[in-house]
């Protein structure tokens, strides 16, 4: 659907993306939804809905332009405070894309996985979660986490508690890092939050300790692939030091 032109976003002018220096990992808290709804006199409902879409849309430019990984948040632990017909709206999105999951990885070479408690789950949900998370025989072109019932301090504290049961003696951040949700995968080189906020809210605590952070007033269901090109072309001209001079 077309929307009139005073609701479209403004339009981005095209980035120098350097098509040789793509993050192999980026991470968006994907915020805004329920604004988008309420300037439309919408529904919260409509603004995650929307926001589901956009995802896919990313998720297709992330493959295209060569990004290996791409975290979504999607749920944190604290959203389940929220009324329970946007908690079972957002659920509901969630277990729709569970279901493509098989066309998704087939068509798409896009591949899910599930980061966060999933030991919440139960019925359908939980079985979709277990097949999703099983379909390892191939890997995409693009993993796609979609952080669910997710919260940086308790996977540390998870992680913590994991790596203690496993070894005696003093713990190292290698102990704590294979036990992370996201072990085996490279750290976030860029991590994006729409919607004109600025705190990142417990995603991947300690995942972000080197990661790049791009902040923008664009809501997220108003991201286009062009914004993310910009993001990557702002990330592209940051100095990354890792603490150390060059
Ligand atoms: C934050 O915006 C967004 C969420 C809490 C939910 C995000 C979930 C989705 C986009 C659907 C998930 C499904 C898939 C397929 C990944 P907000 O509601 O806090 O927005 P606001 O700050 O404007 O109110």
């Amino acid at each position: 659907m077309l929307r009139p032109f005073w609701k479209r976003p403004a339009a981005v002018p095209p980035a120098a993306v350097d098509k040789d220096k793509i993050p192999a990992h980026i991470a968006i808290i994907m915020d805004g939804n329920g604004r988008w709804a309420a300037a439309r006199n919408l529904p919260r409902s409509a603004g995650h809905r929307e926001g589901a879409r956009n995802f896919r849309r990313i998720a297709g430019h992330c493959k295209d332009i060569g990004v290996k990984y791409l975290t979504v948040y999607a749920f944190s632990t604290e959203n389940w405070k929220r009324p329970r017909e946007e908690v079972d709206t957002i659920m509901g999105l969630f277990r729709e894309y569970l279901q493509e999951a098989a066309e998704e990885l087939k068509t798409h070479n896009i591949q899910i996985r599930v980061l966060g408690d999933l030991t919440i789950f139960h019925g359908e949900l939980r079985r979709l979660i277990d097949e999703v998370q099983a379909m390892n025989h191939r890997e995409g072109a693009l993993i796609a986490n979609l952080a669910v019932n997710y919260g940086g301090r308790a996977e540390l504290v998870r992680a913590a508690n994991a790596a203690a049961a496993q070894k005696q003696g003093p713990l190292t951040e290698r102990d704590i890092e294979a036990q992370l949700y996201t072990a085996g995968q490279p750290e976030p080189d860029l991590i994006i939050r729409p919607s004109g906020e600025y705190r990142l809210s417990g995603f991947l605590l300690w995942q972000c300790a080197y990661s790049e952070l791009y902040f923008t007033d664009v809501l997220w269901p108003d991201f286009t692939p062009e914004h993310l090109d910009a993001a990557i072309a702002a990330y592209q001209q940051r100095s990354r030091r890792y603490g150390g001079l060059s």
